[in-house]
């Protein structure tokens, strides 16, 4: 599980106000602990990520956001924790069952199945605050892995220059020893060639 706060605004952002943990976790203590939440660490939702990282972090935002629409901060969290459980895009069938199994409240049922603004429209603020946290948090799931993409590829660059290196030094001797030493654009030039042509340059060949 990714650490729920990776997916939450960056500070600086409107929203960006700390959660009150204490409350939040008052308010959805006991659907923590729902097989049916645990099972959903197991599946995969938006991207790579689990269907858990995504309710909690709905959940979160949205207990966040309803102090700012003076939602009721209780529905909203509970609302978010069950949003997606069990399904997929347009489909809230499941959480819907889920949530008339809970005995959850009116208001918890109507935002669940008003996310989607399928097959009924929001008609309270909590509703509009579900909508709101589950797009603010996809929006943040795209940046988390787009961002993730960009350091797995910046590990990858640094792992074939540290071998370059080695390989550099291998075959060139000591000639080679000015490898680091050589200025930022020259390093840049030989990384960008193919190894033998590196070797090649370095050795002077
Ligand atoms: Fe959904
Ligand atoms: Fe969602």
């Amino acid at each position: 599980m990714i650490d729920p706060t990776a997916l939450e605004p960056v500070s600086g952002h409107p929203f960006g106000t700390a959660l009150n943990e204490h409350q939040f976790h008052r308010h959805v203590e006991d659907l923590l602990s729902l097989p049916e939440l645990m099972s959903s660490r197991h599946r995969t939702h938006h991207f790579d990520l689990s269907e858990y990282d995504h309710l909690v972090s709905v959940a979160r935002t949205a207990h966040r956001l309803s102090r700012y629409v003076k939602a009721d901060a209780r529905v909203c969290a509970r609302a978010g924790l069950l949003h997606d459980l069990g399904a997929h895009w347009f489909n809230t069938l499941a959480p819907c069952t889920l949530a008339l199994r809970l005995q959850e409240s009116p208001g918890v049922c109507h935002a669940i199945k008003a996310h989607t603004l399928l097959p009924e429209l929001p008609r309270t603020r909590e509703a509009w605050v579900i909508i709101a946290a589950d797009l603010l948090t996809s929006a943040q799931e795209c940046r988390f892995v787009l961002r993730r993409t960009r350091d797995r590829a910046g590990y990858r660059l640094r792992e074939d220059i540290a071998r370059r290196r080695k390989l550099l030094h291998r075959f060139a001797g000591g000639r080679v020893a000015g490898v680091t030493r050589f200025g930022r654009n020259t390093r840049r030039r030989l990384i960008g060639l193919p190894i033998t042509r590196a070797i090649r340059r370095v050795a002077g060949a």
